[in-house]
């Protein structure tokens, strides 16, 4: 991979993942999609069926197996937050890169969506409280670290090919 992208739910991963990799004219990756592709199912329908624990080895297993390719990675919120992702995160020469923003940009964000089980299963408060629980865990794994709010997707790019 030439770049990942990790973050919370609602940090821009995918959106900003595919116009990165538009603009380096490259493959984008995004991780929820190859893991979806694997297993015939949608997320929804993991979690629902096989519950958090068996998603959680299978995005283990699909990001192994990605990091190989050539291209731009969009990880899923909870990737970083398995110890064996960030020991793999942190031992890859790829640069990671973290997109955060504030608690109300994400709440927005997520919540016009349904198809996030975790959102969906938690409250406001808690989804923040995770939100906040995980921000040391991105951190750990983090080369470059992008605050999102106040910057159109094209200005993040940007931000991410100076840095490149
Ligand atoms: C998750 C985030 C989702 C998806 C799954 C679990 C998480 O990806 O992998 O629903 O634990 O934060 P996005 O961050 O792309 O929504």
């Amino acid at each position: 991979m030439q770049a990942i992208l990790v973050g919370f739910m609602g940090s821009g991963k995918t959106t900003i993942g595919s116009l990165l990799a538009q603009q380096l004219r490259t493959q984008h990756y995004d991780l929820d999609d190859l893991i979806v592709q694997q297993a015939g199912r949608s997320i929804t329908e993991i979690f629902a069926q096989s519950g958090e624990e068996y998603f959680r080895h299978l995005e283990q297993q699909t990001l192994s197996q990605a990091l190989t390719n050539k291209g731009i990675l969009s990880t899923g919120g909870g990737t970083p937050t398995i110890a064996p992702n960030a020991a793999v995160l942190k031992a890859s020469s790829t640069p990671v890169i973290w997109l955060t923003a504030k608690d109300q940009t994400i709440l927005e964000r997520v919540t016009q969506d349904q198809s996030r089980p975790l959102v969906n299963d938690l409250d406001q408060n808690s989804l923040l409280q995770l939100k906040q629980k995980r921000e040391t865990l991105y951190a750990a794994v983090a080369d470059l670290t992008i605050t999102t709010d106040y910057l159109t997707p094209l200005q993040i790019v940007q931000k991410i090919q100076e840095w490149l």
